[in-house]
């Protein structure tokens, strides 16, 4: 194959899986500090305990501290707001085109909470505006729900992670001060938790989205009289790429609709 036609198959595979941006001006040799460093004598002892797949200990990520200082001064979601726009203790700040905050009626009784911004939000600084928020949007509409009027959308992220890849822990650690006081501050009568991400993040539970989805966890939220209850659910992206997994989705917008009528 032509050299100019290979590079460009090359570039099409990369886009494919994802990698779909550059990110800084020079090449980084990631070896390199390894070639350079003595190689470490083995562990005496047998291998480490399993990471914990949730968010480390917010205490021990750097950006986590001043999140918390930050999103504690917040009085109002407009605070909070721009709290958020001036931090930079996350890394992925440094890749994004926007931050992405929130989008949704003030008031609303609804709190949708998933992931990260994609290329879409990215580009638009509004949250789930690509294909999985135009599915989310009908789903919620199927239950009388929207943003303009009783719903509020926000996601664990604030910044697209680049190529759209999965959160670090980190990462998830330095936002997360800010969504439990956007909770606070938003005060809604129950949460939807999209994904597995955003609720392993906010449960702190080490188990995937298909044992938790369709259940109610109490949260408790500092500044909150009483636990808000939060339902675990599918991710819309997940259900475009499974739609026989609808029917569960359906279930758990009804159990929502009635946990919400309920509450009024
Ligand atoms: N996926 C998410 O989790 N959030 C968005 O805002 C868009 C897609």
């Amino acid at each position: 194959m032509d050299p100019i036609e290979a590079t460009k198959e090359l570039l099409r595979w990369y886009v494919a899986m994802g990698a779909d941006e550059a990110i800084g001006e020079q090449p980084i040799d990631r070896l390199a500090p390894a070639r350079a460093a003595p190689r470490p004598p083995p562990p005496a002892v047998s291998p480490p305990p399993p990471s914990p797949a949730i968010a480390a200990p917010i205490a021990v990520v750097p950006g986590a501290a001043s999140a918390r200082r930050l999103a504690a001064t917040a009085t109002s979601l407009a605070e909070l707001e721009s709290a958020v726009r001036g931090f930079d203790g996350c890394a992925l700040k440094r890749t994004a085109t926007n931050t992405v905050f929130a989008d949704g009626a003030a008031g609303a009784v609804l709190m949708v909470i998933g992931e990260a911004p994609g290329a879409d939000e990215d580009r638009l600084g509004r949250p789930f505006v690509g294909r999985s928020g135009q599915l989310l949007d009908r789903m919620l509409a199927a239950i009388g729900y929207d943003r303009q009027q009783n719903a509020y959308i926000t996601n664990i992220l604030f910044w697209r992670p680049p190529g759209n890849r999965k959160p670090t822990n980190d990462e998830i650690a330095a936002c997360l001060p800010f969504v439990w006081r956007h909770m606070a501050l938003l005060r809604p009568k129950a949460v939807m938790m999209c994904g597995g991400t955003a609720t392993a993040a906010l449960l702190g539970r080490a188990e995937g989205i298909m044992r938790l989805r369709g259940r109610w966890f109490p949260l408790e939220v500092e500044g909150l009289d009483s636990p808000v209850p939060a339902l675990a659910t599918y991710h819309p992206s997940f259900l475009l790429r499974s739609p026989s997994r609808k029917n569960e989705a359906w279930r758990d917008l009804l159990a929502l609709q009635s946990k919400l009528k309920d509450a009024q």
